[in-house]
């Protein structure tokens, strides 16, 4: 295609800047530490107490800060710290077992054949687990911690380390030439995610490879679009004049699962699928350039009409959306509920207020985005499932506002309330949703360093949002809730909700910890004294909250250069005088973010996603044939494979 001037790699579509192209990555930490001591106005302070803190190796304190006092209340979490560090396995906390439970391709039907990387074929593919697992949730089955259905996304593929033969793409070959009709086809059904019934028997984890539910969905699986956006002419396309149905779920990051048993899948950067351009009067132009629309990551385009521009306009808008999948009924046609707004979608964890409605919590991952939520119209009825299932359809959409004074505001994204009026472009509840980022523009939300998952405390109702890293703000664009240009190590921010009430439009907030390696004084790290060399981390991503109301952060960007260490799982307290303390769980092998996280209701089995394990880092390549590590099967021949697995103690309990 003419207009198609570069491409992504498509493990850089989630660094790539609001307009989709020139991507940088996160500057090192000697970098950064040089950026900020190059600054005139941190020159002496600063300095002196990096000089301190070099010597005595203790944390950094910044000038208006007191030093912790010694912690009193109890240690919530039990077990003995990992060494931070990166190697080419998976470490974890001493007294727990790793199962690796599923790894890509492995079958997931009696009749799906095992996986032989020599011999893909799409049809495999689409019956066997697929690639790169970032959310995954455990959903019971008559209430059993021990039995239920795993419901994973399959985020993105990385044909470099998928495929026999293709290497390492080179940036400038925009045709993407070694991949083919076939490659393209496996890597749609790669795509997507899938249901798998599993069960604890002796205290191993089994798939039942013979369920009547286990389900793959695909980048082609036929979806329905529900809610005020659905039918609009916006969302028409040459094979589907309703605007009602559409094929395939892309980029599917984080999620949910719903009280009444559903999942949430979110689909985040769907920019990088679609190739070409429109003219920059073309009534979609300025939407798409938003999102970041035009240096595609991958093949699809040359030979799928529907993700090349030129030939389909709309489908663009047709992704981006939140999906709801009934993983008990595997005929149920996928909903994308519009009502949840059309951003790069993380996460979509939730709560059922104390009135009954349910409240689904949104982040749109990329740099200068916003935080969201969805209140339903209606109240979630525990007696009868069926009745839940309109729900995601009808409610108000906000996005956050943080003001510096530690209060903040939820502003209702509503047709026809405030600029969003026929004047501004927005004819209806639908422009709204679908140019959703646009909207929040106008209604002047706070622009975050990236808002990944948000997960609230049942037991307190506080919320906690993961902000991975924004190393594009500058010191002029620096606000309360996003304290430290050039952000490369995150922080997370805690949001109390006005009289525990999630509906309510007020909230007030406060960092809970601003991240990176709090000994060196420029990088301005909060957590508490008591975190060892060890237990600090960099670029938050997914969380969870246990059913003892303690906080599991995952991480997405840790490596050897950035802070020396692999991403993994870390406990992070948030009570009492230990608030701030953070604890190393679990480690990836090199090359790969962790994703999950997720506790069986009684806390025994914690599930977690090794992603991209043997991705290149900086410096490095790493390919189909050579790659860095062969991660967990350790054959030759046998390449990485992402693999979800299940933490559980030995000798059974609670993980500690
Ligand atoms: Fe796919 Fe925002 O992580
Ligand atoms: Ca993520
Ligand atoms: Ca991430």
């Amino acid at each position: 295609m003419d207009e198609h001037k570069g491409r992504l790699r498509a493990s850089e579509l989630e660094d790539s800047g609001d307009v989709g192209v020139n991507p940088t990555h996160n500057l090192t930490m000697g970098e950064i530490i040089a950026t900020r001591f190059n600054r005139r106005d941190l020159l002496r302070g600063s300095l002196a107490v990096a000089a301190i803190s070099a010597t005595v190796g203790h944390r950094a304190l910044a000038a208006n800060e007191q030093p912790a006092k010694k912690a009193s209340n109890p240690i919530s979490f039990d077990f003995k710290e990992i060494e931070a560090g990166v190697d080419h396995t998976h470490h974890m906390a001493e007294g727990y077992d790793a199962q690796v439970l599923l790894r890509w391709g492995d079958p997931l039907f009696p009749d799906a054949p095992e996986f032989d990387p020599m011999k893909q074929t799409a049809d495999a593919q689409a019956r066997q687990f697929g690639y790169n697992t970032d959310f995954i949730g455990f959903i019971p089955i008559n209430g059993s911690a021990d039995h239920g259905l795993l419901v994973a996304n399959h985020e993105y593929t990385n044909e470099e380390l998928m495929f026999p033969g293709v290497g390492v793409q080179d940036s400038k070959d925009a045709n993407f030439s070694k991949m083919t009709p076939d490659l393209v086809a496996i890597e749609i059904a790669a795509h997507g995610g899938a249901v798998v019934e599993i069960r604890r028997v002796d205290g191993k984890w089994q798939v039942v490879r013979n369920s009547k539910y286990n389900r793959r969905i695909t980048a082609d699986t036929p979806m329905e679009i529900t809610g005020p956006a659905a039918g609009h002419d916006r969302m028409k396309t040459s094979a589907d004049s309703s605007g009602r149905s559409v094929r395939g779920m892309l980029n599917n990051c984080a999620g949910g699962v719903t009280p009444w048993g559903t999942w949430l899948s979110c689909e985040e950067n769907f920019n990088g699928y679609f190739w070409g351009k429109l003219s920059d009067d073309h009534p979609e132009a300025k939407n798409y350039k938003r999102y970041g629309i035009g240096t595609p990551a991958y093949a699809w385009g040359k030979f799928h009409d529907r993700f090349d521009l030129a030939k389909e306009p709309n489908e663009p808008n047709r992704f981006g959306w939140v999906v709801e999948i009934d993983p008990f009924d595997p005929n149920f046609v996928p909903k994308k509920r519009t009502a949840l707004g059309r951003t790069k979608h993380e996460g979509a964890a939730g709560i059922t207020n104390s009135d009954g409605r349910y409240v689904v919590y949104l982040g749109d991952d990329e740099r200068f985005d916003y935080v969201y939520k969805f209140v339903t119209a209606g109240k979630v009825d525990p007696q009868n499932r069926a009745a839940n299932f309109g729900l995601l359809d009808e409610g108000i959409l906000y996005v956050a506002k943080y003001n510096p004074d530690g209060t903040g505001t939820w502003l209702p994204m509503v047709h026809g309330q405030g600029p969003l009026t026929e004047a501004n472009g927005f004819r209806s509840q639908a422009d709204v949703l679908i140019e959703t980022r646009r909207a929040a523009d106008l209604l002047g939300a706070t622009k975050m360093d990236r808002p990944e998952d948000i997960e609230a405390n049942p037991q307190t109702n506080r919320v906690y949002v993961m902000l991975t890293n924004n190393t594009r703000r500058k010191e002029d664009q620096v606000d309360a809730a996003n304290p430290r240009a050039n952000n490369a190590f995150g922080h997370i921010v805690e949001m109390m909700p006005e009289g525990d009430n999630h509906a309510a439009t007020a909230f007030t907030w406060e960092v809970l910890v601003k991240c990176g390696d709090p000994s060196v004084a420029a990088v301005g790290a909060t957590f508490s004294s008591e975190t060892t060399k060890n237990g600090w981390f960099g670029m938050p991503d997914n969380c969870a909250i246990d059913s003892q109301g303690r906080l599991w952060i995952s991480t997405d960007g840790n490596n050897a250069k950035a802070t020396g260490r692999a991403d993994g799982l870390w406990a992070l307290e948030t009570e009492g005088e230990r608030r701030g303390t953070s604890k190393h769980f679990f480690r990836v092998p090199v090359g790969g973010e962790l994703c999950g996280p997720f506790f069986t209701p009684n806390d025994e089995s914690l599930f977690l996603a090794v992603q991209h394990p043997g991705e290149a880092e900086e410096g490095t390549t790493s390919t189909f044939e050579q790659p860095i590590t062969r991660w967990p099967d350790f054959k030759d021949g046998m390449p990485t494979r992402p693999s979800v697995l299940v933490i559980t103690k030995q000798g059974g309990g609670k993980i500690a």
